[in-house]
């Protein structure tokens, strides 16, 4: 079944299962390897994509779900400017998540700062809850996270 939905601001339109996982699509089809495949059952994060502006795991979605929707991987984002300003808070703060993390945590960042522009720790822990990692650096990511808010609120002023 030929699924239309856009991709990285592209219309795209493959042929599959109509039950098959977007996950497997993004990766075995448009060759989007940023989209981890982790624990596969919706736990670690590593497979976040923007699913019409929200964050999704991708291996939860099935196909025949965003037929019309707007696809965002991280190959997407990272055209946006933001992408720049997530990276040097990384940096600034001493935060280096993996390679398999990261792309899945710069999206859930953008998502977090979309819904709570300034968030407090508490909020940081749970707003990025959806993604685990083995090493735990919960001090570097909330100091991540701050700095690329108050890198987004003086871009906005
Ligand atoms: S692979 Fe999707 S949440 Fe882990
Ligand atoms: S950042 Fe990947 S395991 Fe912690």
């Amino acid at each position: 079944m030929i699924i239309r939905f856009n991709l990285n601001g592209v219309p795209a339109a493959p042929d599959c299962n109509p039950e098959s996982r977007l996950l497997q699509i993004l990766r075995e089809q448009f060759g989007l390897l940023t989209v981890r495949c982790g624990c596969t059952s919706g736990y670690c994060g590593a497979c976040s994509v923007l699913l019409n502006g929200e964050l999704v795991p991708s291996c939860m979605v099935a196909m025949f779900t965003i037929k019309g929707k707007s696809v965002v991987t991280l190959e997407g984002f990272r055209a946006s400017g933001e992408y720049g300003e997530i990276l040097d808070g990384f940096r600034e703060a001493g935060y280096n998540p993996c390679d398999y993390c990261r792309p899945g945590k710069v999206l859930g960042i953008h998502a977090l700062l979309k819904k709570i522009p300034l968030p407090e720790e508490n909020e940081i822990l749970s707003g990025l809850s959806g993604h685990h990692c083995r090493c735990n650096e919960y001090s570097s990511l909330i100091r991540a996270v701050t700095l690329v808010s108050l890198k987004f609120s003086r871009r906005r002023s």
